[in-house]
Protein backbone atom coordinates (compact mmCIF):
# COMPACT_ATOMS: atom_id res chain seq x y z
CA UNK A 1 0.00 0.00 0.00
CA UNK A 2 1.26 3.08 -0.59
CA UNK A 3 1.47 5.85 1.38
CA UNK A 4 0.25 9.58 1.22
CA UNK A 5 2.02 10.99 4.21
CA UNK A 6 5.74 11.70 4.06
CA UNK A 7 7.38 8.65 5.78
CA UNK A 8 8.83 10.70 8.84
CA UNK A 9 5.35 13.13 9.39
CA UNK A 10 3.63 9.86 9.41
CA UNK A 11 5.59 8.57 12.79
CA UNK A 12 5.57 11.85 14.81
CA UNK A 13 1.99 11.58 14.20
CA UNK A 14 1.96 7.94 15.45
CA UNK A 15 4.29 8.97 18.44
CA UNK A 16 1.93 11.11 19.58
CA UNK A 17 -1.15 8.97 19.36
CA UNK A 18 -2.63 6.79 21.98
CA UNK A 19 0.33 4.00 22.36
CA UNK A 20 -0.49 0.45 21.38
CA UNK A 21 -0.69 -1.79 24.34
CA UNK A 22 1.14 -5.08 23.98
CA UNK A 23 -1.48 -7.10 23.40
CA UNK A 24 -2.31 -5.15 19.88
CA UNK A 25 1.98 -5.52 19.11
CA UNK A 26 1.50 -9.44 19.46
CA UNK A 27 -1.03 -9.05 17.38
CA UNK A 28 0.45 -7.11 15.22
CA UNK A 29 3.87 -9.09 15.28
CA UNK A 30 1.62 -12.79 14.52
CA UNK A 31 -0.04 -11.29 11.70
CA UNK A 32 2.92 -10.64 9.66
CA UNK A 33 4.27 -13.53 10.70
CA UNK A 34 1.90 -15.86 9.71
CA UNK A 35 -1.02 -14.52 7.46
CA UNK A 36 -0.73 -13.40 3.92
CA UNK A 37 -1.52 -9.87 3.02
CA UNK A 38 -0.81 -8.64 6.69
CA UNK A 39 -0.40 -4.77 5.36
CA UNK A 40 -4.64 -5.10 5.47
CA UNK A 41 -4.50 -4.38 9.18
CA UNK A 42 -5.40 -1.06 10.29
CA UNK A 43 -2.44 0.21 11.33
CA UNK A 44 -2.21 2.40 14.85
CA UNK A 45 -3.46 5.83 13.93
CA UNK A 46 -6.11 4.56 11.96
CA UNK A 47 -7.19 1.95 14.48
CA UNK A 48 -6.98 4.76 17.42
CA UNK A 49 -8.95 6.97 14.74
CA UNK A 50 -11.88 4.11 15.02
CA UNK A 51 -11.76 3.71 18.60
CA UNK A 52 -12.42 7.77 18.78
CA UNK A 53 -14.99 7.64 16.43
CA UNK A 54 -16.80 4.80 18.26
CA UNK A 55 -16.30 7.36 21.52
CA UNK A 56 -17.46 10.44 19.59
CA UNK A 57 -20.90 9.11 18.26
CA UNK A 58 -21.71 7.13 21.75
CA UNK A 59 -21.94 4.18 19.36
CA UNK A 60 -23.39 0.96 21.12
CA UNK A 61 -24.11 -1.34 18.64
CA UNK A 62 -20.73 -1.76 15.59
CA UNK A 63 -21.17 -3.64 12.47
CA UNK A 64 -17.70 -4.71 10.94
CA UNK A 65 -17.52 -6.45 7.54
CA UNK A 66 -14.03 -8.06 7.38
CA UNK A 67 -12.54 -8.56 10.56
CA UNK A 68 -9.31 -10.10 9.70
CA UNK A 69 -7.04 -10.81 12.65
CA UNK A 70 -9.03 -8.52 14.82
CA UNK A 71 -6.99 -5.68 15.40
CA UNK A 72 -9.94 -3.08 13.95
CA UNK A 73 -12.65 -4.84 15.66
CA UNK A 74 -10.67 -4.95 19.50
CA UNK A 75 -9.80 -1.03 19.17
CA UNK A 76 -13.56 -0.28 18.03
CA UNK A 77 -14.88 -2.79 20.83
CA UNK A 78 -12.24 -0.91 23.57
CA UNK A 79 -14.35 2.37 23.13
CA UNK A 80 -17.84 0.74 23.23
CA UNK A 81 -19.07 1.38 26.95
CA UNK A 82 -20.40 -1.71 29.06
CA UNK A 83 -22.80 -3.39 27.54
CA UNK A 84 -21.81 -1.94 23.96
CA UNK A 85 -21.82 -5.27 20.98
CA UNK A 86 -19.39 -5.55 17.84
CA UNK A 87 -20.89 -8.03 15.39
CA UNK A 88 -18.07 -8.41 12.63
CA UNK A 89 -18.10 -10.41 9.85
CA UNK A 90 -15.43 -12.67 8.12
CA UNK A 91 -14.65 -15.82 5.97
CA UNK A 92 -11.12 -17.28 6.55
CA UNK A 93 -10.73 -19.46 9.02
CA UNK A 94 -7.24 -19.08 9.81
CA UNK A 95 -7.76 -15.00 10.06
CA UNK A 96 -10.66 -16.10 12.59
CA UNK A 97 -8.59 -18.59 14.80
CA UNK A 98 -5.81 -15.77 15.57
CA UNK A 99 -8.47 -13.05 16.40
CA UNK A 100 -10.50 -15.64 18.93
CA UNK A 101 -7.52 -16.22 20.82
CA UNK A 102 -7.17 -12.13 21.20
CA UNK A 103 -10.46 -11.86 21.59
CA UNK A 104 -10.39 -13.74 24.21
CA UNK A 105 -7.50 -12.32 26.30
CA UNK A 106 -8.74 -8.84 25.84
CA UNK A 107 -10.98 -7.57 28.51
CA UNK A 108 -13.09 -6.06 25.77
CA UNK A 109 -13.13 -9.21 23.73
CA UNK A 110 -16.18 -10.13 25.03
CA UNK A 111 -18.10 -7.27 23.57
CA UNK A 112 -17.24 -8.84 20.23
CA UNK A 113 -19.67 -11.52 18.10
CA UNK A 114 -17.86 -12.69 14.60
CA UNK A 115 -20.35 -14.24 12.16
CA UNK A 116 -18.14 -16.69 9.95
CA UNK A 117 -19.86 -16.48 5.85
CA UNK A 118 -20.18 -14.06 3.07
CA UNK A 119 -20.87 -10.80 5.18
CA UNK A 120 -23.88 -10.01 2.62
CA UNK A 121 -25.39 -12.99 3.77
CA UNK A 122 -24.57 -12.25 7.37
CA UNK A 123 -26.09 -8.64 6.68
CA UNK A 124 -29.44 -10.22 5.95
CA UNK A 125 -30.09 -12.05 9.12
CA UNK A 126 -29.25 -8.58 11.18
CA UNK A 127 -32.38 -6.77 12.72
CA UNK A 128 -30.99 -2.15 13.47
CA UNK A 129 -31.10 -0.14 13.81
CA UNK A 130 -27.20 -0.02 13.88
CA UNK A 131 -24.93 2.70 15.53
CA UNK A 132 -22.15 2.22 13.40
CA UNK A 133 -20.56 0.25 10.48
CA UNK A 134 -16.93 -0.35 9.31
CA UNK A 135 -16.81 -1.13 6.02
CA UNK A 136 -13.49 -3.25 5.41
CA UNK A 137 -13.86 -6.55 3.05
CA UNK A 138 -13.70 -7.10 -0.65
CA UNK A 139 -13.58 -3.71 -2.33
CA UNK A 140 -15.64 -5.56 -5.37
CA UNK A 141 -18.61 -5.05 -2.95
CA UNK A 142 -18.09 -2.09 -1.66
CA UNK A 143 -21.09 -0.73 -3.13
CA UNK A 144 -23.20 -3.81 -2.24
CA UNK A 145 -22.31 -3.33 1.62
CA UNK A 146 -23.63 -0.06 1.73
CA UNK A 147 -26.85 -0.43 -0.18
CA UNK A 148 -27.76 -3.23 2.16
CA UNK A 149 -25.91 -1.76 5.47
CA UNK A 150 -27.40 1.48 5.02
CA UNK A 151 -31.42 0.99 5.33
CA UNK A 152 -30.08 -1.08 9.07
CA UNK A 153 -28.22 2.45 10.26
CA UNK A 154 -30.09 4.61 12.41
CA UNK A 155 -30.79 8.35 11.74
CA UNK A 156 -27.78 10.59 12.49
CA UNK A 157 -25.88 7.08 12.29
CA UNK A 158 -21.87 6.44 10.63
CA UNK A 159 -20.42 4.70 7.51
CA UNK A 160 -16.84 4.59 7.49
CA UNK A 161 -14.97 2.60 4.73
CA UNK A 162 -11.47 2.15 4.69
CA UNK A 163 -9.37 1.75 1.24
CA UNK A 164 -11.47 4.74 -0.44
CA UNK A 165 -8.05 5.99 -2.34
CA UNK A 166 -7.02 2.86 -3.17
CA UNK A 167 -2.89 3.86 -2.69
CA UNK A 168 -3.95 6.58 -5.40
CA UNK A 169 -5.46 3.95 -7.98
CA UNK A 170 -8.54 6.09 -8.18
CA UNK A 171 -6.94 8.38 -9.93
CA UNK A 172 -6.50 5.70 -13.22
CA UNK A 173 -8.61 2.63 -12.68
CA UNK A 174 -7.24 -0.32 -14.45
CA UNK A 175 -8.89 -3.43 -12.77
CA UNK A 176 -12.50 -4.19 -11.43
CA UNK A 177 -11.39 -3.69 -7.82
CA UNK A 178 -10.37 -0.04 -8.59
CA UNK A 179 -13.07 0.69 -10.47
CA UNK A 180 -15.06 -0.84 -7.78
CA UNK A 181 -13.50 1.39 -5.42
CA UNK A 182 -14.21 4.51 -7.76
CA UNK A 183 -17.89 3.38 -8.28
CA UNK A 184 -18.04 3.53 -4.30
CA UNK A 185 -16.72 6.87 -3.42
CA UNK A 186 -19.23 8.12 -6.60
CA UNK A 187 -22.17 6.29 -5.15
CA UNK A 188 -21.71 8.44 -1.76
CA UNK A 189 -20.90 11.31 -3.12
CA UNK A 190 -23.85 11.23 -4.71
CA UNK A 191 -26.54 10.14 -2.34
CA UNK A 192 -28.97 12.55 -0.75
CA UNK A 193 -29.28 10.05 2.33
CA UNK A 194 -26.04 10.90 3.54
CA UNK A 195 -22.95 13.60 4.95
CA UNK A 196 -19.98 12.42 3.91
CA UNK A 197 -16.03 13.00 3.82
CA UNK A 198 -13.48 12.01 2.04
CA UNK A 199 -10.24 11.86 4.29
CA UNK A 200 -6.45 10.59 3.41
CA UNK A 201 -6.01 8.99 6.52
CA UNK A 202 -3.39 5.98 5.63
CA UNK A 203 -5.27 4.53 2.31
CA UNK A 204 -8.25 6.81 3.08
CA UNK A 205 -11.64 6.48 5.52
CA UNK A 206 -14.94 7.81 3.55
CA UNK A 207 -17.18 9.23 6.75
CA UNK A 208 -20.98 8.69 5.59
CA UNK A 209 -22.94 10.18 8.27
CA UNK A 210 -27.29 9.85 7.84
CA UNK A 211 -29.07 12.29 7.30
CA UNK A 212 -32.35 10.18 7.09
C1 LIG B 1 -8.78 -5.55 4.68
S1 LIG B 1 -9.06 -7.02 5.55
C2 LIG B 1 -9.79 -6.47 7.05
C3 LIG B 1 -8.76 -5.86 8.00
C4 LIG B 1 -9.28 -5.68 9.41
N1 LIG B 1 -10.35 -4.71 9.44
C5 LIG B 1 -8.14 -5.26 10.32
O1 LIG B 1 -7.95 -4.07 10.54
O2 LIG B 1 -7.38 -6.14 10.77
C6 LIG B 1 -10.42 -7.72 4.68
C7 LIG B 1 -10.97 -9.01 5.25
O3 LIG B 1 -12.25 -9.25 4.65
C8 LIG B 1 -12.41 -10.64 4.52
N2 LIG B 1 -13.43 -10.89 3.50
C9 LIG B 1 -13.26 -10.92 2.14
N3 LIG B 1 -14.42 -11.17 1.54
C10 LIG B 1 -15.35 -11.30 2.51
C11 LIG B 1 -16.74 -11.57 2.52
N4 LIG B 1 -17.42 -11.76 1.38
N5 LIG B 1 -17.39 -11.62 3.69
C12 LIG B 1 -16.72 -11.41 4.86
N6 LIG B 1 -15.39 -11.16 4.92
C13 LIG B 1 -14.72 -11.09 3.77
C14 LIG B 1 -11.03 -11.15 4.15
O4 LIG B 1 -10.91 -12.52 4.45
C15 LIG B 1 -10.12 -10.24 4.99
O5 LIG B 1 -9.77 -10.86 6.19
Amino acid sequence: MDRFIDVAVEQFARDHTEPETDLYTRLREETYREMDRPEMQVDLIEGRFLKMLVRLTGARLILELGMFTGYSALMMAEGLPEGGRLITCEIDPKAEAIARRYFAESPHGDKITIRMGPALETIKTLTGPLDLIFIDADKSNYANYYEACLPLLKTGGLIVADNVLWSGKVLHPNDANDLAIVAFNHLVQSDPRVENVCLTVRDGMMLAWKRR
